[in-house]
């Protein structure tokens, strides 16, 4: 049942080309595919051809041309099989009528919103037609769409358009795309509907003229603008940064509002979930608009890491995606702040990726077994992903790096690469030996390191013993030492950085110390006493660092590490190691401890003007309770956790109040709204301030929030003082969230926020709250938005009330993913992921969610999805 890595063999047939006649029609859609097919020379002889296919049945086979045999073909649930087809090429056609409305899994062909979309990735293509649906049989396609002409007016296809026209005699109309471009099949798309658009052109650095069109709905095209620029800025980009040039005449992007993910990187049209197209500034936030940014930005990107370099197999996911992400994460570090953007990067690597490796569903960035490959589209393969390739970049600097990169787009263009070819191409590049670095590709878990200093004030030294462990993971009791990089910083006396010399070595090149075995000592020379290690500068390996540093240390690095990122950390840590305390105090029934030194270290970082305020808010923003939760590891109490976080925060806003006030004033907008990073920054610190100033509750600060709910002129504003509100038990609450649905109820994008802010809110209350909601007429199990926005806050981000001690928050989402297995199997199966770290809860909790889980496991007929998700978490660790 598991597929294996181990088992990979090239496939027996290969397929020149596909050519698809696909008629549109909502219940009845009619696809007529043909084939070039040719035995693989580097197969071991002649075989059967093997067709992929799920819920679809032919019917009619041809081979060059003459109809086949109903028993000369075996036709099964999940394929077709030819077993004994001609020696040589020959010509393979199939029909078959699909129902797209019937699609609710929104994989292969299905509906949203009326308009026909595709969704191929992983393995939709086998339930649009019968083919060999592995990313290493790479094909030219031409697609001929045809549709009735008031249906969808818009025709949309793979590469470039070749011909259109009406069909004769009839209401109907068809359009025929070509792509030049051998690719596999999960690349395919098609789109049909009545859509608007905004267009531009774009000229390539080598001059030839590209056609920019992103598809909305239509009386929607203004919200597509702020895509559209984000579309030609990644395309400067990835020329300047990478030398990538595109290569089509056309580019197309279409919003949906039915979608299992964010967005596809199909061949020249890129589908995506319009949550990440639409924004204009009363309807969508400062994070909304960046993450369009990004969203672009990597789907662009999959162009060349992904589409003209694609796959082997699904082992190999990294391949595409850790790299895809690490180039968005450089593409938004360039158009915004480098290091708002990396503290960010770092709050979701540790929020989600962090979590996931310490718990059941750990998995290394290349896996290597699987059930269901849709359930490793995960934090690890796509956010550990980027740190390896970071790493890489770490460990060569930034020439080597790159010539390994051009290396590897010369290399492998036009093929279906793995891994190892990837890296192969650094270690040529660069002329060094990658194999120790496998290992971050092989082994699951986050790397912990130990270092304990050791100062000779007499010789002017400073030692580092490093030590390094990897805690075990599912089916990987014993792991081996890895290779780490670790950028380093000493911050003398004076708060100025020092050289970095290591004794017997001489300088350390860009700062980077290379760990490679269990436990090693470093040995820095010219270093006062006094002096204090910056480690892990800019989080050069995604790794836990537990340091003898002392609060001391950690509050003259909080004031003087030149490192943004690592001055970051300095306050995280002293928040972290407060509120790990106060958390202890408070289950032993204690009186929390009140830090004014961390006070303190707060106000400094506010006082100091040259800190851009973005900077600013990041380092106001205190571990979140996830964040403490994962920092303790075992016998997690949530409620103990928000408590003490709720008594830090009571103790910043009022100690620091009159600061936060003056801020919340100086940084009113003035002028128009604009999403530009330098003003996002600046109205992310004012609501932090006005969040920290609600933070005791006074009815002042109430109102302050409540003001700036009803006057804002932007979304981020409006929905920051709803946010703040939310956490308050107050009338102006229950007046706001009720206005704020008066207001956007036409926009179900935007009523998303509003179902996702009252499943956060932390009451006894919001269990209720979120079953009415779910019963709401603007809920729809059949939407992921809506069951994201609602259940997947509730169970992701509200760490008290889905871990009610009752297990009915556990309830909920139980019942909410039987319910939606059914529709939606892949949506449910990410739902249930909410479990995940139920391991590491107290007894009670602990036994309740396990009770969740088994209810799961003991329902029949439970989807591939769901089971392998509920399996694996109820496994070994
Ligand atoms: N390749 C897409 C991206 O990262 C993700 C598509 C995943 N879809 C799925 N059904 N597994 O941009
Ligand atoms: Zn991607």
């Amino acid at each position: 049942r598991p597929i294996r890595l181990s088992d990979y063999r090239p496939p027996d047939w290969l397929v020149d080309t596909v050519d698809l006649d696909i008629a549109l029609h909502p219940t009845r859609t009619r696809v007529r595919s043909r084939l070039r097919l040719r035995p693989n020379p580097q197969a071991a002889g002649p075989a059967a051809v093997v067709l992929d296919g799920d819920d679809i049945t032919p019917l009619s086979v041809r081979i060059d041309g003459v109809p086949m045999a109903d028993s000369a073909y075996l036709a099964t649930p999940d394929g077709l099989t030819i077993p004994q087809p001609p020696a040589g090429p020959f010509v393979l056609e199939i029909e078959t009528e699909i129902d797209p409305s019937a699609n609710t899994k929104l994989m292969g062909l299905y509906r949203s919103s009326g308009n026909y979309c595709t969704q191929c990735e992983a393995e939709g293509f086998r339930r649009i037609t019968f083919f060999p649906d592995r990313p290493d049989v790479m094909a030219v396609y031409t697609t001929r769409i045809e549709a009735d002409r008031d249906e969808a007016p818009v025709l949309l296809g793979n590469g470039n358009l070749i011909e259109q026209g009406d069909v004769p005699g009839t209401t109907r109309h068809f359009a025929v795309w070509h792509d030049p471009f051998p690719k596999p099949c999960y690349l395919f798309a098609l789109v049909g509907g009545r859509l608007g658009a905004r267009t531009a052109t774009f000229t390539t650095m080598s001059g030839r003229t590209v056609a920019l069109g992103v598809y909305v709905e239509s009386g929607k095209e203004e919200r597509a603008g702020y895509a559209l620029e984000a579309l030609e800025r990644s395309m400067r980009w990835d020329e300047q940064a990478f030398g990538r040039e595109y290569d089509l005449d056309v580019f197309n992007i279409v919003a949906v509002a039915d979608f299992n993910m964010g967005a596809m990187e199909n061949k020249g049209l890129n589908i995506f979930n319009d949550k990440y197209i639409l924004a204009s500034p009363e309807t969508a936030t400062d994070a909304d608009y960046a993450h369009i940014e990004a969203v672009i930005a990597h789907e662009y990107f999959h162009n060349w890491t992904g589409n003209r370099i694609t796959c082997r197999d699904w082992f190999q996911l990294c391949l595409k995606e850790g790299l895809t992400v690490f180039r968005d994460q450089e593409f938004s570090s360039d158009m915004r702040s480098r290091p708002v953007k990396r503290i960010a990067d770092v709050r979701v690597l540790r929020g989600h990726q962090f979590v996931e490796d310490a718990g059941p569903l750990a998995h290394p960035v290349r896996p290597d077994t699987y059930r269901e490959i849709n359930n490793f589209y995960t934090a690890t393969v796509y956010e550990k992903g980027a740190e390896v390739v970071r790493m890489l970049e770490t460990l060569l600097g930034r020439e080597r790096f790159r010539a390994g990169m051009d290396l590897y787009f010369t290399r492998h263009d036009g093929r279906a690469a793995t891994v190892e070819e990837f890296v192969a191409c650094f270690a040529e590049a660069a002329g060094t030996d990658l194999s120790q670095f496998m290992l971050w590709y092989a082994q699951a878990g986050t790397p912990e390191l130990a270092v304990t200093r050791r100062d000779d004030a007499q010789a002017g030294t400073l030692s580092l013993e490093i030590a390094q462990v990897l805690p075990p993971t599912p089916g990987q009791p014993s792991k081996l030492p890895m290779v780490i990089p670790l950028a380093l910083g000493l911050v003398g006396p004076d708060g100025d950085d020092l050289p970095i010399r290591r004794a017997g070595h001489g300088p350390v090149e860009r700062g980077v110390l290379v760990l490679t075995r269990a436990a090693e000592t470093f040995v820095l020379e010219g270093v006062p006493a006094g002096t204090v290690p910056s480690l892990n500068r800019g989080f050069s390996a995604p790794v836990k660092i537990n340091a003898d540093l002392t609060s001391d240390d950690l509050r003259f690095l909080a004031a003087h590490d030149s490192d943004p990122f690592n001055r970051w950390q300095a306050v995280q840590t002293l928040a972290s190691e407060l509120l790990i305390e106060n958390v202890a105090v408070i289950r032993a029934g204690g009186a929390v401890r009140h830090d004014g030194g961390f006070v303190h270290a707060l106000a400094a970082v506010l006082a100091d003007e040259r800190l851009a305020p973005a900077y600013v808010a990041q380092v106001l923003s205190i571990p979140s309770e996830g964040d403490i939760a994962r920092d303790i590891g075992r016998d997690v109490d949530p409620e103990a956790i928000y408590l003490a976080r709720q008594a830090l925060r009571r103790a910043l806003g009022n100690d620091l109040a009159p600061t936060l006030r003056i801020l919340y004033e100086r940084l009113r907008q003035d002028g128009p709204y604009s999403p530009d990073a330098a003003s996002a920054g600046r109205r992310a610190l004012r609501n932090v301030c006005l969040d920290l100033l609600a933070a005791p509750g006074h009815p002042a600060a109430i109102a302050l929030a409540a003001a700036q709910y009803s006057e804002a002129d932007n979304m981020t504003d409006r929905m920051a003082a709803l946010a703040t509100l939310a956490l308050h038990d107050t009338p102006e609450r229950e007046a706001a969230l009720a206005d704020f649905f008066e207001r956007f109820r036409a926009d179900p994008l935007v009523i998303d926020k509003w179902f996702a802010l009252q499943a956060m809110i932390p009451d006894p209350g919001t269990l209720d709250r979120v079953r009415g909601l779910a019963a709401h007429p603007a809920f729809s199990l059949a939407n992921p938005n809506r069951v994201r926005a609602l259940i997947g806050s509730f169970a992701q981000a509200n760490h008290t009330q889905f871990n009610r001690a009752d297990g009915e928050g556990y309830r909920l989402v139980v019942d909410t993913v039987l319910a939606l297995d059914g529709v939606n199997p892949q949506v449910a199966a990410r739902l249930a992921t909410a479990f995940r770290s139920w391991r590491a809860l107290e007894p009670t909790r602990r036994a309740a969610a396990r009770a969740g889980l088994e209810r799961l496991a003991g329902t029949a007929s439970l989807s591939r999805d769901v089971a392998d998700i509920v399996e694996r978490s109820l496994g070994e660790r």
